[in-house]
């Protein structure tokens, strides 16, 4: 689906008109990867629209940014409340929201450090990731022959433009494949993430997902049903896992800002038999909270 159009993105201090949110062809970014970036969403709750955990979001950008020696030119703080007017001026009650950090236009050549470090914030409506069927029926992935990245080559932890193209490469492998997303080993060969995804399973009532040494990006929302699960009772082991895990396994789901909590029901012809019990429970409460339907989780609500 193309991108919905809004009225206004906020580039380098200014509002622009989205049609004029414009770089040159020889931007830095778009010849090396070198951008870093968040993906975050907004929902509308019982007490108006609210982002997910902006303000971690806007830390793992820094993060990122840290990584790669990138100094971004404006305070957390500003960059939050950017987001907050920017949805404010688009009038959305609920959407995506994609702040990008990336070295512009100024030299060409490897070393970056004469570029600008050039700021953009876009926001706009968009739905479920893996199609509005995933969320009831799950989706079916295939194990990549591609590698996730590893980290003494591209830091996993660093949420990169160009460490994109490792997930892009095992997406088109999966989609060329009919199936509807890739799951990616690490550098070992144990399980580590999607494309755009942390992975989970659950085997006899707890819940196993492979650890930060697993060349993972370590997801918000990763974060988010960790503590949700274990606020419930349910037993969390961040552990390695190895591929035939996900086949033995008595539920599979993903989760992503962009693909929210996903069961996971094929893996490379393998069935996981519904009905995943504790899938369906975390989906729940996972919507829930976002909603503002939960007064527990209010603190990760933050109002525009
Ligand atoms: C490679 C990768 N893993 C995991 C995730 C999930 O991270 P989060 O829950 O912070 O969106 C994402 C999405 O940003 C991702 O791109």
């Amino acid at each position: 689906m193309p991108i919905p159009k809004v009225d206004k993105i906020w580039l380098n201090g200014n509002y622009v008109n989205w049609d004029e949110a414009k770089v040159h062809v020889l931007t830095h970014a778009l010849h090396y990867g070198s951008g870093v970036f968040e993906g975050i969403r907004a929902y509308e709750t019982l007490k108006g629209t609210a982002v997910f955990r902006l303000t971690d979001h806007i830390k793992r950008l820094f993060k990122s940014a840290k990584i790669y020696l990138m100094e971004i030119p404006y305070s957390p703080e500003v960059l939050i409340d950017v987001t907050k007017e920017l949805i404010k001026i688009n009038n959305l009650k609920s959407c995506y929201i994609r702040p990008i950090v990336f070295r512009g236009y100024g030299e060409m050549g490897l070393n970056p450090l004469n570029c600008p470090v050039d700021v953009a914030i876009a926001v706009w409506p968009w739905g479920a990731y893996l199609g509005e069927e995933s969320f009831k029926h799950g989706i079916r992935a295939m194990i990549s022959s591609f590698h996730r990245i590893d980290p003494n080559s591209l830091p996993p932890v660093a949420k990169a433009t160009g460490q994109y193209i490792n997930s892009i490469l095992a997406k088109l492998e999966a989609v060329y494949s009919e199936y509807e997303e890739a799951i990616l080993l690490d550098y070992r060969g144990f399980v580590s993430e999607g494309s755009g995804e942390n992975i989970f399973i659950v085997k006899d009532g707890v819940i196993y997902t492979p650890s930060t040494t697993s060349s993972i990006l370590e997801g918000i929302t990763r974060d988010t049903v960790i503590k949700i699960a274990r606020d419930l009772g349910i037993e969390v082991v961040e552990r390695d896992l190895v591929r035939s895990d996900l086949f033995l396994a008595d539920e599979v789901f993903c989760t992503g800002t962009a693909a929210e909590v996903v069961p996971i029901r094929e893996i490379d012809k393998r069935i996981i038999e519904e009905p995943w019990p504790i899938t369906r429970k975390l989906q729940e409460k996972f919507f829930q909270i976002v909603r503002g339907e939960d007064e527990k989780y209010q603190d990760w609500l933050e109002l525009v």
